[in-house]
């Protein structure tokens, strides 16, 4: 009976740590509504003044961006250029994905990683303005989440109960025993009466 309490107790802190790592994992996942970022926030798309050439790095940072978002460029007398790696790196308009000039210019963020933006204006892109931006992969950020949660609660929940009977931890560590009770119906019985009567 005192080894059937034991293992209600570690299951039920196997169910607990499971679904609450499973309610933040849903959480974390859930569809937020997609956000319309505006880029450079009030100076909006321009030329960034000598002391901050790394502005829109730095508005980059502060924020982070989902599949679905998307980007608003502002601006006047310049252009948004989308390019590759190279063409961000160097400032080389050569190679475009796309371009636009019409002044508010709306990106969809349609996919995972990377986004380069340069402006077309003459040493514009050299002074600063241009931008990168990543967009998160969902597949990426939710796995990491996980297994951290195991590890510090089995001690603190596991180990209290043990002073009061030394003979017990070899059949715990028995894992065919383990096993198969952690899996039989009478133990999920039991269980179910336990967290009904003790909690
Ligand atoms: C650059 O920053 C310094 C001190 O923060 C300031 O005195 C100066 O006016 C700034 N210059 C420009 C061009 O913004
Ligand atoms: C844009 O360029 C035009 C002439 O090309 C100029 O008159 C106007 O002041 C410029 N606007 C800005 C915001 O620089
Ligand atoms: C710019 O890119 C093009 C191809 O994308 C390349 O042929 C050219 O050499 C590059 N120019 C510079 C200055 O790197
Ligand atoms: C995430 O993984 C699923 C299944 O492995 C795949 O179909 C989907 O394309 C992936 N999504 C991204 C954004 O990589």
């Amino acid at each position: 009976m005192a080894a059937y309490s034991l293992l209600g107790v570690f299951c039920i802190s196997l169910i607990v740590v499971t679904t609450a790592a499973e309610a933040a994992a849903i959480h974390k996942g859930r569809a937020k509504p997609p956000t319309e970022f505006r880029v450079g926030g009030k100076l909006g798309w321009r030329e960034p003044d000598a002391n901050h050439t790394d502005m829109y790095e730095v508005w980059a940072t502060k924020n982070r961006f989902r599949i679905g978002d998307s980007l608003y460029f502002e601006y006047r007398n310049d252009s948004v250029l989308e390019v590759e790696k190279q063409g961000y790196y160097h400032c080389n308009m050569t190679a475009t994905l796309a371009s636009f000039n019409d002044g508010k210019t709306v990106i969809n963020l349609d996919q995972p990683g990377p986004f380069y933006f340069i402006s077309g204006a003459p040493d514009h892109c050299k002074n600063g303005q241009r931008l990168l931006v990543d967009v998160m992969n969902p597949n990426q950020t939710t796995p990491p989440s996980r297994p951290p949660p195991p590890p510090p609660a089995q001690p603190s929940i596991a180990v209290p109960p043990q002073p009061d009977y030394s003979p017990a931890p070899s059949p715990l560590p028995n894992s065919g025993f383990s096993v198969r009770a952690l899996t039989s119906f009478p133990v999920f019985v039991a269980l179910a009466t336990f967290v009904a009567s003790g909690v």
